[in-house]
């Protein structure tokens, strides 16, 4: 499977991108095909208004590399890992504005929207976080973000590692060892047991397989 992972810290060398570098390592070591990018690096502005700034064949006049990596990158991918540091209680504004820049391609009023609209769908999205609070809810809005494009683009949200930190690379030293969890996260992205079911949604009536005669 194909793999992009997305890290939207500024801080190259931060709390997120050392846990998404973990889950990239996991990824590799369960045989997957694994890109990593900075939102940094690709998306230099956020969305402006389609209306006025598309050129007349309908594409985004921003020249930055988010076209690039949104069709060549992220549209091929079999899963989509976002990193972000937790910005007052939200994610990264880089990482907002890469959601948001997807609208340009997504609108009615560009030429191949029904098919970058079915490229979106159903791919398998992971979530790492940092942050120095360690309140249960301070992560509560990005999951809850995160779940609701999950269900918009008929996606499977597989879960979240979360490690705690403040200073660069202190998440290292978190005794909970997301370092640990992120690479395991990777090693079973794929395959993981994940669900959000329906109310008519064929499933067992176990989660797990039972031993015989249990
Ligand atoms: C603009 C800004 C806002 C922040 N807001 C929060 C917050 O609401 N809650 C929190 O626990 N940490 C907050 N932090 C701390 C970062 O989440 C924390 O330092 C994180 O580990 C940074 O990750 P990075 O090294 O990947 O950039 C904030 C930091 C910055 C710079």
């Amino acid at each position: 499977m194909k793999a992009l992972l997305l890290s939207s810290s500024p801080r190259y060398d931060g709390n997120s991108t050392t846990l998404a570098k973990h889950v990239a390592i996991g990824l590799e070591e369960a045989g997957h095909v694994t890109e990593f990018q900075h939102t940094h690096d690709i998306v230099s502005t956020f969305l402006r208004d389609c209306r006025t700034c598309r050129h007349p064949n309908g594409e985004c006049a921003i020249t930055d590399d988010f076209r690039d990596v949104f069709f060549n990158h992220f549209l091929p991918a079999d899963g989509l890992i976002v990193a972000t540091p937790i910005y007052w209680y939200g994610m990264s504004a880089q990482l907002k504005a890469f959601f948001d820049r997807m609208f340009c391609y997504v609108a009615a009023s560009h030429p191949w929207s029904s098919e970058t609209i079915e490229r979106m769908q159903r791919k398998r999205i992971g979530l790492v976080l940092s942050s120095e609070e360690t309140f249960p809810t301070v992560s509560t809005a990005i999951t809850h973000q995160i779940q609701e494009y999950s269900r918009y683009t008929q996606s499977c949200f597989v879960g979240v590692v979360h490690g705690y930190g403040n200073a660069r690379g202190e998440v290292a030293r978190d005794p909970n060892d997301p370092m640990a969890a992120a690479k395991k996260f990777g090693r079973t992205f794929f395959d993981a047991h994940a669900t959000d079911f329906r109310i008519d949604t064929p499933r067992p009536a176990r989660v797990w397989n039972q031993e015989p005669g249990v």
